[in-house]
């Protein structure tokens, strides 16, 4: 069974769209142990009572130093136990300590096809606005594992999703949910509960 720890700091669609996913089956052998915060008051806090799913909140403003902060975020991932660590919209960039420690076994979500609209500055609205803004007619999301780096992991899954025309960045970002994210990352933890993952010289291969 992979132990897997959620973290999170908003609404939580994709944590909804894993449970869901476990729910009807299409992902096994793998169970959502605690889901982690650094907002009180995400959403996705709800989403986790309301599953019985364990959660903590580890928020910047009760710690006295940054330092301080990841120390107590690495101690509750550390505290999960978890065989994989999953980034569902969470607006902290990790520790490195973390990504080292946990190489390979951390997974991001990004709302765009990586390499573009990536790396910093590019989150939630803002990779949908300078997608349309340069007029591509192709987006979609990526699952990749969490390196040092900003968006740079070896990329496990993409699915593309069409720009339309007079799509605002609020309607293609639901669009790239719906179409893309909610899609491929529960797809990407079965096929990591079921050992179809191998990194080979910084590449994903499937078996
Ligand atoms: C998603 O667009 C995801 O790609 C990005 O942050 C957003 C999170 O949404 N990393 P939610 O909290 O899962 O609803």
């Amino acid at each position: 069974m992979l132990r897997i720890a959620v973290l999170v700091s908003g609404g939580g669609t994709n944590l909804q769209a894993i449970i869901n996913a476990k729910g009807d089956g299409r992902i096994t052998d793998a169970e959502i142990v605690r889901v982690i915060s650094n907002k009180k008051d995400a959403y996705a806090l709800e989403r986790a009572k309301e599953n019985g799913i364990e959660s903590v909140v580890v928020a910047r403003e009760d710690y006295d130093s940054r330092q301080d902060f990841e120390k107590a975020l690495i101690g509750s991932v550390d505290g999960a136990k978890p065989d994989l660590v999953v980034l569902a919209g969470f607006l902290v960039v990790l520790p490195e300590e973390l990504t080292r420690k946990y190489e390979y076994r951390i997974i991001n979500i990004h709302p765009s096809l990586i390499p573009s609209f990536c790396g910093k500055g590019y989150y939630g609205l803002k990779v949908h606005e300078e997608a349309l803004k340069r007029g591509v007619k192709i987006t979609g999301a990526t699952v990749h594992f969490v390196d040092s780096g900003c968006d740079t992991g070896p990329i496990i899954l993409q699915k593309a999703v069409e720009v339309c025309e007079g799509d605002t960045p609020e309607v293609l970002q639901k669009r790239v949910m719906e179409q893309a994210e909610w899609i491929i990352m529960p797809k990407a933890i079965n096929l990591i509960a079921h050992d179809k993952v191998r990194v080979e010289n910084g590449r994903v291969y499937i078996n």
